[in-house]
């Protein structure tokens, strides 16, 4: 990778997210994976005086269905290209009625309720066993939540996010079951694997859940219009949440406190 293709900040963005003017001195470049295609070109980048790369999550136009994400190429290309801290933005519902259409979430935790996807880039003959049991890093969703509340953006500082397989919604003895029985907060299909790959990868990750729609047990059945209209306000107030964020991060990633850049040290077998 050239000395000028390097980021040390990734954004994963969901749908709507992408806005190439948020930029400096912005390119794109295509990084070749062992993996194959990564969901579209990274746009590399300047905000804040540091240097970006932004990667849509379903590629532009939404042509990726959650299922089919390469998330694999996405976290290597990112890794590749030196970035230390990943943030992503996804859409989500809500299992919690106090967690309302429009808030955001920074979860802490997450279970996983995906069915086929590539979770490892340890496929062997190399084995690791990553420990998940704070699966984002703490100092960076620290920084996330910090800099949501300077903007008064209504945000739940913690949040179990229950990731499925999609790309259907869940069905009401589902979505009861993810509330009542296993608690989560909120429910999403593309957490999983990105947030495991990051932690191979030793990046420092975090995602901020943008709440679009109450999960079916409210007995409204969500549609996807309801979640792209949600989301589409809820755009501009995501792009100067991570305006704030990036200003917020350490000059330098080797200023990073969290024990990210070590998981693989009790990992590898
Ligand atoms: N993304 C946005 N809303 C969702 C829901 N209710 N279930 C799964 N994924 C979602």
């Amino acid at each position: 990778m050239s000395s000028q293709n390097r980021a040390q900040i990734g954004v994963i963005g969901g749908s709507g997210l992408y806005d190439p003017d948020i930029f400096l001195n912005r390119r794109e470049i295509k990084v070749f994976t062992p993996y194959g295609e990564t969901s579209d070109l990274i746009t590399l980048g300047e905000m804040e005086g540091k240097s970006v790369a932004f990667l849509p999550r379903h590629g532009r136009r939404h042509r990726i269905p959650p299922h089919k994400i390469n998330y694999r190429a996405n976290m290597w290309a990112l890794k590749e290209l030196g970035v230390k801290w990943v943030i992503s933005v996804s859409a989500v519902g809500s299992l919690n009625l106090q967690y309302k259409p429009g808030d955001f979430v920074v979860p802490d935790q997450f279970i996983d309720m995906t069915k086929g996807r590539q979770y490892t880039f340890y496929d062997g003959p190399v084995v690791a066993h990553v420990s998940m049991a704070e699966p984002f890093c703490n100092s960076l969703r620290k920084i996330v939540i910090e800099s949501a509340e300077r903007l008064k953006i209504t945000t739940h500082p913690k949040g179990t996010y229950i990731c499925i397989e999609g790309p259907r919604f869940s069905t009401k003895a589902e979505s009861i079951v993810w509330k009542e029985v296993f608690k989560a907060d909120v429910i999403g299909m593309t957490l999983v694997p990105e947030v495991n790959l990051a932690c191979e990868a030793e990046m420092c990750y975090s995602t901020i859940a943008m709440v679009t729609d109450y999960d079916v047990f409210a007995e409204i059945p969500v549609t996807a219009e309801e979640v792209t209209k949600v989301m589409s306000e809820n755009t501009s107030k995501a792009k100067n949440l991570l305006r704030e964020i990036i200003r917020s991060l350490p000059e330098k990633p080797d200023e990073r406190e969290c024990s990210c850049c070590h998981s693989l040290k009790t990992a590898l077998v």
